[in-house]
């Protein structure tokens, strides 16, 4: 096994009957939405975090028929997220489209993005899990607070590296930690178990956000399917840009700050430039490998399994990833 191909291979049967259940629970009495729903998750995506999911209930044994609506609730709480973050960020292209609201608009795309969660509580209570439903709650309310959290830091130059990962284990980890433990608790996994999971979700959610923040300075619309050089044209001081801003000083530093304080990209390459001077790339690399160890670390009491092999892989290809 050695790339994302491989893994999709091993769940083949997995993933085409989760794709099946995802469109098949989009269906609307209102045009609108059927449109603007299928148009984004027609887009594609990775559907990494149902394939987590997935991979998790399977090396854990799981034998049910729940874990394909489960793994569809978490890919439309994931879309929705996607619908909202967009107009927040004045975004215009994702998955190799235009976005939702650069097609119909920002009002309909809130309604959409609401839609979209309010289906996949309609999917979660069918499925009458205490535990589930607590943890799916608690893990929305943490990404409408990570993203509030981060929208309130938005050009702030002093932000401290505690803060950055306080608000992407909100935004982006939670949800990969939802989807790992519930691929356990589906499973009846015993507690040390269901932990490790719930553990390494987290930390590969941790490394998943750190590499996106670098690939929003280092790659290009081709690569990744969305415009790159958002973050600082949001004024979002993410990991690279902290770590810069410590290490620089005089003009280079005035430069940085001017980029943030405005929420300007304008000079992005020069930006980019000062970056990679300090080696803000590397440093941020490197901390994101640190969260890929320990997402692999939290495997250890996992028994030995293709699907296994296959989540420590992820944390290999989370940090290589070119989208
Ligand atoms: C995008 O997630 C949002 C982040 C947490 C960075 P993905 O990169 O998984 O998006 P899709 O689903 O593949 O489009
Ligand atoms: C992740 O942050 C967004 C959510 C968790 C909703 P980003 O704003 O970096 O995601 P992209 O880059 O737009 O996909
Ligand atoms: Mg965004
Ligand atoms: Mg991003």
């Amino acid at each position: 096994m050695k790339d994302f191909d491989d893994i999709r291979t091993l769940l083949d049967a997995d993933l085409v009957q989760t794709d099946k259940v995802l469109i098949g629970r989009l269906s609307s009495n209102v045009a609108l939405i059927n449109q603007m729903s299928g148009y984004i998750i027609g887009a594609g995506g990775k559907r990494l975090r149902p394939l987590l999911l997935l991979l998790c209930a399977r090396a854990m044994g799981y034998k049910g028929e729940h874990h394909h609506q489960m793994a569809v609730v978490i890919e439309l709480i994931h879309t929705a997220t996607l619908l909202h973050d967009d107009i927040v960020d004045e975004s215009s292209t994702r998955r190799g489209k235009d976005t939702a609201n650069e097609v119909w608009g920002n009002a309909a795309s809130v309604l959409v993005g609401d839609f979209l969660y309010s289906r996949a509580f309609e999917m979660m209570v069918e499925l009458d899990s205490m535990r589930i439903m607590q943890i799916l709650s608690k893990t929305t309310n943490s990404i409408a607070e990570g993203e509030v959290l981060q929208l309130l830091n938005c050009q702030n130059t002093q932000l401290t590296e505690a803060q950055y990962f306080e608000v992407i284990e909100r935004k982006t980890a939670c949800l990969f930690q939802a989807a790992t433990q519930i691929g356990a608790i589906l499973t009846d996994a015993n507690k040390q178990h269901e932990l490790a999971l719930k553990d390494y979700g987290l930390h590969l959610g941790n490394a998943f956000q750190i590499i996106d923040d670098v690939l929003d300075y280092e790659s290009d619309f081709e690569a990744m399917g969305k415009e790159v050089g958002d973050d600082l044209a949001e004024g979002k001081t993410t990991l690279p840009m902290i770590y810069a801003l410590k290490n620089t000083s005089g003009e280079a530093r005035a430069l940085l700050i001017n980029a943030i304080k405005n929420a300007d990209n304008t000079n992005i390459n020069q930006v980019i430039e000062i970056l990679s001077s300090v080696n803000a790339f590397d440093y941020t690399r490197q901390r994101a490998q640190e969260s890929a160890n320990l997402a692999k670390q939290s495997l250890n009491s996992i028994p030995n399994s293709d699907f296994k092999t296959a989540l420590i892989l992820l944390c290999d290809l989370s940090l290589q990833r070119k989208s």
